[in-house]
């Protein structure tokens, strides 16, 4: 791929193993810009943090990137953009309406990065645009990725 078209062209892609969602997330950070919020969503075990490992791959983070399940949040700030991997799993929409993380995305307080946001189910607002990458298990093996453009309003953009 070689444009971020042609994923929207061809909204689904097929990742036949780890190796692929690692590279499917190094080939979307060469293609997004500082201020982009993914929001991943899938299931347990999907590859949401497998594809924020080859995001971080793709930046030249060199740090290990691990599930901030615990820590909610993980800054990666050494790479050629900031990093904000967040993982929402074990709050309620409430504790994340406190955390105030629109402040990721509208740019105040912190340097604009590539924010990807694990569990967005729990996000009370939604930037005004974003990515949604849907994960889920393919029947027979691997997963399939499902690359969506949400802009204002909730129109959703498949092309
Ligand atoms: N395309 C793939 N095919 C097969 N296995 C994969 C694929 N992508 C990731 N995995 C594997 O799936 C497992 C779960 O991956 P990962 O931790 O990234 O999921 P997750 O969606 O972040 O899970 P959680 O919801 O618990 O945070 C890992 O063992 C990973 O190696
Ligand atoms: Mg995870």
């Amino acid at each position: 791929m070689n444009n971020i078209d042609d994923w929207l062209n061809n909204p689904e892609v097929f990742l036949a193993d780890v190796a692929a969602t690692h590279q499917f997330g190094c080939d979307l950070s060469n293609k997004l810009t500082a201020g982009t919020v993914l929001l991943l969503v899938g299931d347990l075990g999907s590859g949401k943090t497998s594809l924020v490992q080859g995001l971080a791959a793709g930046l030249g983070v060199t740090e290990s990137i691990t599930s901030p399940t615990f820590t909610l949040i993980n800054e990666y700030l050494a790479g050629s953009c900031p990093l904000y991997h967040l993982d929402l799993y074990r709050l309620t929409s409430d504790e994340v309406a406190a955390l105030h993380l629109e402040q990721y995305w509208e740019g105040w307080e912190v340097e604009p990065g590539i924010v990807a946001i694990e569990w967005p189910e729990r996000l009370p607002d939604r930037p005004a645009e974003y990515w949604q990458i849907e994960l889920t298990h393919h029947p027979i093996a691997g997963r399939l990725a499902k690359i969506t453009k949400i802009q204002e309003f909730r129109s959703s953009m498949t092309f």
